[in-house]
């Protein structure tokens, strides 16, 4: 078992059926439109509206792409968006570079590939923005991509080396991984921490949780250096419940009888998560690795 996975493992076809039963829910709330989005808003510098802060991660991984073509001096870029939900972060770069692309989005859910390429076909992209239900730890992939990226889709694998093994064979020499995610912080926990980062990580399916520097040693063998690691969570706005309260939602709701997959992992998983961002357990980060 890999020395990383401190809670139960969802099972691939678990996880799938999960976001096959959640996506819809996500569209018909309007909660992912404008931007198509399925991750946090990042109220950092710039981001004055909702649709900015949603889609700045987005102009994290714009930034990285323009950085690499202007220092490859690329005519063309080959992108892939790891666990791409419905196409909002391929849709924001499609609509940014200036150079022709080919961009894959993998997803383990095939409700959200068929989303993602019928919003393709309707923005006219289908050409150059393809949608495919699979498993990013089975990379049916061939390279060589100048850019993969992950926008809080990691944190689901049971298996974050084999992760980093199949991105590496498909990055061709100087290419980046680009990663955005929750992280677990190194110092020692509090058992009432633990308990907080035991429900996040059941809730939110996020088996395996690392820390940068424990992901960097599980990449390093496969040729990918951490090049930048940035904290995201003070531009985070976090949501704050009264402590008694956030502790009857996240451990009373099975006593209660609320067993449903989408309680589980919005509302234990979910206020689990602002605990564990709160006091300073789990970081949301950007990080960037170069393919050597
Ligand atoms: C929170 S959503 C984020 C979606 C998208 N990155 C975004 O920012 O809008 C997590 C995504 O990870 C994907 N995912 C989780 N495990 C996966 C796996 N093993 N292979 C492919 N995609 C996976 C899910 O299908 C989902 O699309």
């Amino acid at each position: 078992m890999n020395p990383l996975v401190t809670a139960p493992t969802t099972p691939a076809g678990a996880l799938r059926r999960y976001y096959n039963q959640a996506t819809p829910w996500f569209v018909r709330l309007g909660g992912i439109q404008p931007t198509w989005t399925i991750h946090r808003a990042v109220w950092a510098e710039g981001a004055a509206s909702l649709p900015q802060a949603l889609n700045y991660t987005n102009r994290l991984v714009l930034h990285a792409v323009q950085h690499l073509i202007e220092r490859d001096e690329l005519r063309q870029v080959r992108l892939a968006d790891l666990g791409c939900g419905v196409g909002g972060s391929l849709f924001f770069l499609a609509r940014h570079l200036k150079l022709p692309y080919q961009a894959l989005g993998l997803t383990i859910s095939g409700v959200q590939a068929r989303t993602a390429a019928t919003q393709a076909r309707r923005f006219g992209l289908h050409d150059q923005c393809a949608f495919l239900e699979a498993d990013y730890l089975n990379l049916p992939l061939a390279g060589p991509l100048d850019v993969a990226f992950s926008i809080e889709a990691l944190a689901h694998a049971p298996d974050p080396a084999r992760y980093m093994q199949q991105v590496a064979q498909v990055l061709r020499p100087g290419a980046r991984l680009l990663l955005c995610d929750d992280f677990r912080v190194e110092r020692p926990l509090h058992s009432y921490e633990q308990r907080w980062l035991a429900a996040f990580q059941r809730g939110w399916h996020a088996p395996a949780l690392a820390s940068p520097p424990q992901l960097a040693a599980l990449a390093e063998p496969y040729g990918l250096t951490l090049v930048s690691d940035r904290d995201l969570t003070p531009d985070l706005r976090l949501l704050r419940l009264p402590t008694p309260l956030a502790q009857l939602l996240v451990h009373g709701g099975g006593r209660l009888g609320f067993s449903h997959p989408l309680w589980q992992s919005f509302v234990e998983g979910g206020i689990a998560l602002q605990e564990c961002l709160r006091a300073n357990v789990v970081t949301y980060r950007w990080l960037e690795f170069e393919r050597q």
